[in-house]
């Protein structure tokens, strides 16, 4: 009898058929891990194409509902608004940003109108209202971290009166969370939750995504004095305790695959809701690898998916949001 040559454990046997694979799967992806960014623009007619992002499209307020309605059909939680503001709305200081009737206003009311149980999210920072592409306003050339921080307080108190449920400040101003919680409280507002894009790094990977809100061409420099350096972990982790000390009530790592080592740590230190943005940048490059045939759609979409869920991603903002839920409820 031959003993030595056969291995004890074969983990393969798990492996071999469908349903033990489903019985030892460690990870699950569902449609409730899904968060869906939409681009909104001004005016009526077809959505437009975003050249850079194929399938994806800005989409006037006369076509929202119908555009949303598939997500809210699909289950997905929630979805999060983008504007791309007309440019002569633009101005230095970003002043559309607290118009009651602004682009996201209008959005937030009419959805919640048509989709009560969708929930809405919405993006805190200034690059879509102002004509220099900052987040903040401008000081001698440098972001002013507290006069910025105090008109974000201004625009979340005004997204929230409109019916947004989730304020996402993207800025990455110190102390915005704290003092978005204390304006929103101070007008009532303390059921709107607060998504803070905790670890947002300086990235390529925006790129689209400005393309997209006609932010890019205004864009003047980087972002690199307030948006993290891709070298840094720990202070990630140091992003990620002050915001949950200041109010947050999840937190978000960005970009999403570059960065699955920060969102394992966030999700292991703090156990807090983690998410993940699968950001425009790795849509472009994951799409156009797959129209030119070169990738999988399907198994592509779902495998990015569910590295983040394994990673410890509570969620995915991604703008395959759709399609994956489509694929999640065929099963
Ligand atoms: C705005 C904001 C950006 C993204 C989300 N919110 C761009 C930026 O910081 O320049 C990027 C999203 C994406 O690329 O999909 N502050």
């Amino acid at each position: 009898m031959i003993t030595g040559s056969f291995p004890t454990t074969r983990l393969r046997r798990n492996r071999r058929d469908g349903w033990t694979r489903r019985m030892v799967a460690e990870t699950t992806l569902s449609v409730d891990n899904l968060i869906w960014p939409i681009f909104v623009r001004a005016g009526d007619g077809e959505p437009t194409p975003v050249a850079t992002m194929p399938g994806v499209v800005r989409v006037g307020l006369d076509r929202l509902a119908a555009h949303v309605e598939p997500a809210a059909r699909l289950g997905i939680p929630a979805i999060a608004l983008f504007p791309a503001t007309p440019p002569e709305l633009k101005n230095p200081e970003g002043t559309e940003a607290l118009n009651p009737d602004n682009l996201i206003c209008q959005a937030a009311r009419l959805l919640k109108r048509e989709f009560p149980e969708l929930g809405l999210i919405g993006d805190v920072a200034l690059d879509p209202y102002t004509d220099h592409g900052h987040d903040g306003v401008l000081r001698e050339g440098y972001v002013a971290n507290d006069e910025s921080v105090e008109i974000l307080e201004r625009q979340a108190v005004n997204q929230a009166l409109a019916g947004i449920d989730v304020i996402a400040p993207s800025d990455m101003m110190d102390g915005r969370i704290g003092s978005i919680r204390a304006a929103l409280d101070s007008e009532g507002l303390i059921d709107t939750r607060i998504m803070s894009y905790a670890a947002k790094y300086a990235s390529a990977f925006y790129g689209p995504f400005r393309e997209a809100l006609g932010s890019n061409a205004a864009l003047k420099g980087d972002k690199k004095t307030y948006q993290m350096d891709p070298a840094n972990t720990d202070e990630a982790l140091r992003e990620v305790a002050m915001d949950i000390d200041e109010g947050a009530d999840m937190v978000m790592v960005k970009p999403g695959m570059p960065y699955l080592d920060i969102i394992r740590r966030v999700h292991e230190r703090f156990a807090v809701p983690t998410f993940a943005y699968q950001v425009s940048g790795e849509y472009a490059m994951l799409a156009t690898a797959m129209e030119h045939g070169l990738l999988d759609r399907e198994r592509g979409i779902l495998e990015t998916l569910m590295g983040f869920r394994r990673a410890g991603a509570a969620g995915v903002l991604t703008y395959f949001a759709v399609e994956a839920a489509t694929l999640l409820r065929r099963g």
